[in-house]
């Protein structure tokens, strides 16, 4: 497995394997890879021939008062985690090499305003930018993304239908710690008092879909008895529940077609999100 920094590295390994006639999988990843991380590497790498992670801090999805300085960094056990999951190539650009004075971005409408994009109103717009630019860099025949992140799945299935990338797009379930709280490499930021009210978020999330699946369909229901078992912990501070059309985002009252439940949650100064959908 090699790392490389440059776009053109990237391009001339991926024409050699398009040669041989063999399949590209691309993992888009932030870096400090975790075990959700590692589920999507090892499916791109039973699905493709080849598979590309990109290793990118993307600073254009982050707003001036959010975490890009801090966001964790550690190459070298990224690369380890890469390696032992059977990946071909990391690639690892800087700033300058993605955005070099660029003046074009991808911006999308409605779906990127509700949920997060209430609260993070530029992030959409920067992550269908650098994902757009890694298709066009990589150009893979699959890519893969986590079901954590449920509405960029969204956004970036909308994105590819909208701007005809011929690439599959694959979802993938959510990896977990053993006590439920979804794996985010944002979770180091939590102190240990944090990290145990941080478990707030999957067990409302859990009750949501217990009263779901009991027959419940109103979602204001659901949503007041989600809202309820957050708010039992001091810590944690909702930005968010609600239940929407998986694919529109659209705000539902009534569960009768394949909903995503989506809350995210301050603990302490960490945001987390966390999310079911139900086919
Ligand atoms: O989900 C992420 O880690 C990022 O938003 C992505 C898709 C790699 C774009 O920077």
């Amino acid at each position: 497995m090699r790392i490389v920094k440059t776009i053109y590295e990237v391009r001339k390994a991926v024409k050699e394997w398009k040669r041989e006639g063999l399949t590209v999988g691309l993992v888009p990843t932030m870096g400090y890879l975790h075990e959700g991380h590692k589920s999507l590497i090892e499916r791109a790498v039973r699905e493709n021939d080849r598979v590309v992670v990109s290793d990118f801090v993307n600073p254009t999805q982050f707003a001036p008062n959010e975490d890009f300085e801090s966001y964790p960094r550690d190459i070298d056990a990224d690369a380890a985690l890469c390696e032992s999951a059977g990946a071909s190539l990391i690639f690892n650009p800087n700033a300058e090499e993605m955005y070099d004075n660029a003046l074009t971005f991808v911006d999308m409408n409605k779906i990127t305003k509700v949920l997060c994009g209430k609260t993070r109103p530029i992030h959409f717009s920067g992550v269908c930018t650098v994902v757009s630019k890694l298709f066009n860099i990589v150009a893979p025949d699959r890519a893969y993304f986590g079901e954590k992140d449920a509405q960029q799945l969204c956004v970036i299935r909308k994105m590819v239908k909208d701007l005809n990338f011929d690439i599959e797009i694959v979802g993938c379930p959510i990896i977990r710690e053993a006590d439920g709280l979804a794996k985010s490499s944002r979770n180091t930021y939590l102190n240990s008092e944090e990290r145990e009210a941080a478990l707030c978020l999957s067990r409302a999330l859990n009750l949501g879909r217990k009263i779901i699946t009991g027959g419940e369909t109103n979602t204001e229901t659901v949503v007041k008895a989600i809202t309820a078992e957050i708010e039992k912990e001091p810590l944690a501070k909702i930005d968010y529940v609600e239940i929407v059309d998986f694919n529109t985002l659209e705000r539902l009252d009534s569960v009768n077609k394949p909903v995503l439940c989506a809350a995210a949650v301050y603990i302490g100064k960490t945001r987390l999100i966390d999310n079911f959908i139900m086919e």
